[in-house]
């Protein structure tokens, strides 16, 4: 159930070039948010001269320990404005919103696929999975071992360091240690969320558009770039040809019976700009994949009651990306290409 609450924010820090991470405390008594679910903020209480903005909606990075984390770029007006919001004061929360993405099957293979201001919900999902096998016992399919994350930048001066961001922030507030928002029991959970952050990031295969790090392309090509099955006939890391099956990797309906076989045990889940989307539905259905595709349409209410954020679905009429989404499964929706 959602609800609209002041979120007092005990850390708003830059993680990289015109990208920071938010974290702010979330309600004791509201159910926590979940993989691929989002928030909406009020940009008019952040700054003056904001008036006549509409809620501004971001994706959940992660959660734990009473804290909620989001990880966005700044933009306009309102990101431009959150990112210069104080920490110790409290911004005006709608959450947790939209629908969450599904768990892997026992014995499928998650491939996380995230590009631009769509990586912080794949962090997050990543990070259950780990957090599942310990509590819950999960096979390891739904480990991190098996799953594989795939995050797409223009360039290497994007991707975040939250280890740096941790460090810089216990240098700048040491000062103020034992009070306020800078206090236990804010000081340790911010820690342990940003540690957990990297962890995701670190196992991550990283795509540049400018090959200023990791594989030079976008995450698409990264996916197809890496075989569906490597040649002793284990789940590999993409949804390309399998290893050493003849066909080249990239090459659409070419991976052959075989690599369908290890397609049929993979599930893709992505959130990233409509071309991405777009790309990925379509390989998802020639491949045989089952995919969850997380929309990055404007919105206007959030909440399902303007029609701001519809989608034109595949099988007729629209769907609204706020009420309906943001994570429709493959075919749902025509994406814009
Ligand atoms: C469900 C959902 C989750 C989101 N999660 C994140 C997140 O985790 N991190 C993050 O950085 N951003 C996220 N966004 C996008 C974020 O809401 C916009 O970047 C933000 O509203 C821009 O507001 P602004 O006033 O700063 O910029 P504006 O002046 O409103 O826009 C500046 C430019 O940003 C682009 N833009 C604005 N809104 C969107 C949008 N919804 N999708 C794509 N491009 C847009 C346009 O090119 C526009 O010209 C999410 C959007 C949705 C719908
Ligand atoms: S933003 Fe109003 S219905 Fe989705």
């Amino acid at each position: 159930m959602m609800r609209q609450f002041n979120a007092p924010v005990v850390f708003n820090q830059a993680v990289s070039q015109g990208w920071k991470l938010l974290a702010f405390l979330w309600p004791q008594d509201l159910a926590p948010p979940i993989p691929g679910q989002f928030f909406t903020f009020n940009p008019q209480g952040l700054q003056a001269g904001n008036a006549g903005l509409l809620r501004r909606p971001l994706a959940f990075a992660f959660y734990g320990r009473g804290l909620a984390f989001a990880l966005y770029q700044i933009r306009g007006k309102a990101t431009q404005a959150l990112a210069a919001f104080a920490e110790g004061s409290s911004i005006d929360v709608i959450g947790p919103l939209g629908n969450s993405f599904p768990r892997p099957s026992a014995g499928e293979q998650a491939l996380l696929a995230g590009g631009g201001i769509g990586i912080g919900p794949l962090l997050y999902l990543h990070s259950t999975f780990r957090d599942f096998k310990a509590s819950e016992g999960a096979t390891l399919a739904a480990s991190p071992k098996a799953s594989r994350l795939f995050l797409g930048f223009r360039s290497a001066s994007q991707i975040p360091s939250f280890i740096l961001a941790a460090e810089r922030w216990e240098a700048q507030n040491r000062s103020v240690e034992g009070t306020g928002w800078y206090s236990e029991p804010y000081r340790q959970p911010v820690l342990a969320g940003l540690s957990d952050l990297q962890h995701s990031l670190d196992q991550a295969l990283i795509a540049t558009d400018d090959g200023s790090r990791g594989f030079k392309g976008t995450v698409v090509e990264a996916l197809l770039q890496h075989p569906s099955r490597n040649v002793a006939g284990e789940a590999g890391v993409g949804i390309g040809a399998e290893a050493g099956a003849g066909a080249g990797p990239g090459v659409r309906g070419e991976a052959g019976a075989g690599a369908e076989t290890a397609a049929a045990r993979k599930r893709l889940y992505a959130c990233g700009p409509a071309p991405m989307l777009s790309a990925l539905d379509d390989l998802a259905l020639h491949r045989g994949i089952p995919a969850h595709l997380s929309a990055e349409q404007w919105m206007a209410c959030g909440v399902g009651a303007c029609q701001g954020c519809v989608l034109p679905a595949r099988a007729g009429g629209y769907l609204r990306a706020c009420a309906d989404g943001p994570i429709f499964p493959q075919g749902a929706i025509l994406w814009k290409s």
